[in-house]
């Protein structure tokens, strides 16, 4: 008999803070961690490289099931390699999200990486971040999540965490770029940004990353999935 290993999706939208909670409670949990954003990130920035044009949608999905990564975890920090090279930063700039959020709207490409999503679910278990994890990939998922914050919150964040990586952006052209992207991924025909019907929907804007992670945290321990230690 196979057991499949359990997992706690935490979908939303940019800047809810899900990348840094993800993480924390994967690290909480001794769990493995998916950053499926990331490899929407990493197919735009390959198709790039490549010289595919990002509206060319057979080309790309052909990009998305032949990208050659891998994620080095080390310590609290993951560096990312595509082809054996360090994509750690190169994929966190406004430029490649925005493809990345181009990318993400055509089917074959979400279809091409379905399947390397679904590897990452492996034991003890797997804290999956994205957008339309409880909805399509793990939708057996025993603890689904939605954080939210409101777009100026996370305009907030993102203009924080920018400046501290020594970035100057306009804290009104982020919130621009942040409500163009969320309309993007709520409006698309497949696998738009929307909480499970089973999620419980938790707004992060009032909230410090901690409160957050204890949350979570209390949730994973009602459902029996971590112990209360
Ligand atoms: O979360 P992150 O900002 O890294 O994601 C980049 C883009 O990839 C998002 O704007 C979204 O369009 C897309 N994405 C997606 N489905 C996911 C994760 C990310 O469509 N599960």
């Amino acid at each position: 008999m196979s057991v499949v290993a359990p997992v706690v999706t935490i979908d939303g939208p940019g800047g809810a803070g899900k990348g840094t909670i993800s993480r924390l409670v994967a690290a909480r949990l001794g769990w493995h961690l998916l950053d499926s954003g990331a490899l929407y990130r990493l197919t735009a920035l390959a198709a790039v490289k490549h010289e595919v044009p990002l509206d060319d949608e057979p080309a790309l999905a052909d990009v998305a099931a032949s990208l050659d990564v891998a994620f080095l975890a080390e310590g609290a920090a993951t560096t990312v390699l595509l082809e054996g090279q360090d994509a750690t930063n190169a994929i966190r700039t406004e430029q490649v999200g925005d493809a990345a959020s181009r990318v993400a709207a055509l089917p074959a490409v979400r279809q091409a990486l379905l399947q390397r999503q679904r590897d990452f679910r492996q034991a003890p278990g797997l804290v999956a971040d994205g957008r339309d994890m409880g909805t399509v990939v793990f939708t057996d998922a025993p603890l689904k999540i939605f954080l939210t914050a409101s777009a100026e919150e996370r305009a907030r964040r993102r203009h924080l965490q920018l400046r501290e990586a020594g970035v100057d952006a306009s804290l009104s052209s982020l919130l621009k770029e942040i409500q163009a992207r969320d309309a993007r991924d709520m409006q698309r025909s497949v696998a738009p940004l929307k909480p499970a019907i089973d999620a419980i929907v938790l707004d992060t804007t009032r909230l410090t990353i901690p409160e957050v992670v204890d949350r979570l945290t209390e949730l994973l321990t009602e459902r029996g999935l971590a112990s209360a230690t």
